[in-house]
């Protein structure tokens, strides 16, 4: 690739752009994760992450990726041969998925066609049938990053009320915590499963799970194997600020930035600030004469936008493309999608502008690559954007 001068674009769903402050606030020294002063970092975020969760239950940090997170949620509170109902929305639950199965648990994995999200109606219909109460669990994906897809977490939640069915409720919120509406407590969820790099706008390293009441009470007679994911070393350790082995201590003074600034900015005006700029890009697309993977408008996701190729083009060579380009890196497909859709994140520590750039790049890659679209999707963008 030829020198690129100037700023990467960095427009995959996650990892994000990485705000300066946080990255300042990480680029000091490891202090002794046994002192005084680890134990109040500790304590402070655990309690700001409660806000960001929406939840009075007890949060958990582990140095991990995601996918760590999805294996505490799930050793920590169901048993061998256990049955959990999931949901194929796309590539990421297809994954925590096989990471069920591989544990050892019963998967009633309901086939989805990646363009929709998690059905209410079919939820309330799998409990409702389930009259012996085998399903333990039932494990969604909010925000599938695989497709755009947001799945209705609240009405999700009501479906498994209206069946009366006591299974613990899972679910992954890697992109879209921090970034869109999410409730923990409110929308009744037992285990939040959740990571660093997406809206806390850190890089990766940190996986998270936020625990009920109910959940912590599963996991007492829960029997799958664990030791590093165990909640209860962790919560006892975490009760004076500290770990039950070494934290990863830097990530988590990036974590206190990442905290202060979303306060700073409000939760809420985050939220509507994504959903603007989702907006706004689904409005280019349009323009483009382009088709969003995304059917139906009430599980837009606010974080990411996934675009299908005309026939005939490949995504990855699209990607590379833009790559070399304009030195902007786009999300791929993913699985079943590989080659036929490309991804805008439009996540974190992001705004207008570097939308506007994210826009035209596409718009520069399409005419270079000879995919056919009309011209004035950054346009239509931009016309969005300025008229509030
Ligand atoms: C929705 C979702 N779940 C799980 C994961 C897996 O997380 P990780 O790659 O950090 O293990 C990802 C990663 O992008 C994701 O987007």
């Amino acid at each position: 690739m030829d020198f690129q001068s100037g700023r990467h674009f960095l427009q995959i769903p996650g990892p994000t752009n990485v705000p300066d402050r946080v990255l300042r606030a990480m680029a000091r020294p490891t202090i002794d994760h046994r002192g005084p002063e680890f134990s109040r970092l500790v304590r402070e975020i655990l309690e700001g992450l409660k806000q960001v969760f929406k939840t009075t239950g007890t949060v958990v940090l582990y140095p991990s990726s995601g996918t760590g997170a999805w294996e505490a949620a799930l050793v920590n509170t169901l048993s061998p041969g256990d049955k959990i109902l999931m949901f194929e929305t796309g590539h990421f639950a297809t994954m925590w998925r096989n990471v069920a199965l591989r544990l050892g648990l019963e998967v009633d994995f309901v086939p989805g066609d990646w363009r929709h999200g998690v059905s209410p109606e079919t939820v309330e219909a799998k409990l409702s049938e389930d009259r012996g109460r085998a399903i333990k669990a039932v494990g969604i994906v909010h925000n599938e990053t695989s497709t755009g897809v947001a799945s209705r977490v609240a009405e999700i939640r009501k479906a498994i009320d209206r069946a009366g069915h006591p299974a613990l409720f899972l679910v992954d919120t890697i992109s879209s915590l921090a970034s869109m509406d999410y409730r923990h407590d409110e929308w009744g969820v037992d285990v939040t499963v959740c990571c660093s790099q997406k809206g806390l706008m850190l890089p990766p390293g940190l996986g998270l799970n936020t625990i009920s009441g109910k959940a912590l009470a599963a996991s007492k007679s829960a029997r799958l194997p664990r030791s590093y994911w165990d909640w209860e070393a962790m919560i006892n350790t975490n009760k004076s600020g500290f770990f039950p082995y070494t934290p990863a201590t830097n990530l988590l003074y990036g974590l206190r930035e990442a905290l202060n600034i979303l306060q700073e900015e409000g939760l809420d005006r985050v939220f509507a600030r994504h959903g603007r700029l989702a907006e706004a890009t689904r409005r280019a697309v349009r323009a483009w004469n382009l088709e969003l993977l995304c059917l139906n408008p009430q599980e837009y996701s606010s974080t990411l936008t996934a675009v299908l190729m005309p026939p005939g083009h490949d995504a990855d060579a699209f990607r590379k493309l833009v790559l070399e380009k304009f030195n902007m890196s786009l999300g791929n497909g993913l699985g079943k999608v590989q080659g036929k859709v490309f991804r805008i994140g439009h996540l974190g520590d992001f705004n207008d502008l570097m939308l506007a750039g994210t826009l035209s790049g596409l718009e520069m890659g399409f005419a270079l690559a000879g995919v056919p679209f009309s011209k004035g999707g950054g346009l239509a963008a931009l016309v969005y954007l300025s008229g509030r």
